[in-house]
């Protein structure tokens, strides 16, 4: 039997399209990105995670002279905030990647496999979805409703 899956997702042409606290999301993953670590790649990302309780962190992404030792910034921020927050619900995250030289041709810039199935680990543990915003410096944004819409078949706590 042949089935199907299907996902939405929103697309926002520009930031002037986002709404008062999608804009400040925006505003502090770009902020990060600035102050990402990454002189082997020169692709700097940024992310911005908002709590239940109305904070917003942020975190970029870590890389190594090991290649394989460093992280993404989606981690580093995620696991942060997990550590710190524990019992704090997260929200929205976005993220904001890219070359470290912009170009207007940048295409809005998702998470990695590895990032996604992290993602979701949380998503599990709070029993409640997190949207999840990504774009480049470019401004066009798109939005997911959960990270489980970009990970099909994902695993996670309930198969064990
Ligand atoms: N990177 C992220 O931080 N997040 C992503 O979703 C994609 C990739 C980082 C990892 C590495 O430091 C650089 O971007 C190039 O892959």
């Amino acid at each position: 039997m042949k089935k199907d899956i299907q996902i939405s997702y929103e697309q926002f042409k520009n930031s002037t399209e986002l709404n008062d606290i999608e804009k400040r999301l925006f505003e502090r993953a770009k902020q990060a990105r600035e102050n990402a670590y990454a002189p082997y790649s020169n692709f700097l990302v940024g992310c911005a995670v908002l709590l239940e309780n109305g904070e917003i962190f942020s975190g970029n992404n870590q890389e190594n002279a090991a290649y394989p030792s460093g992280l993404c910034a989606e981690r580093t921020t995620l696991f942060w905030v997990a550590a710190n927050f524990p019992n704090e619900k997260v929200k929205k995250i976005f993220v904001v990647g890219g070359p470290k030289a912009v170009s207007p041709e940048d295409p809005p810039i998702p998470p990695c496999g590895a990032c996604r199935q992290s993602l979701i680990e949380y998503e599990t543990k709070q029993n409640e979805n997190i949207d999840l915003y990504f774009s480049s410096m470019n401004e066009e944004v798109v939005k997911v409703h959960s990270i489980k819409d970009l990970l099909p078949f994902y695993f996670d706590a309930t198969f064990l």
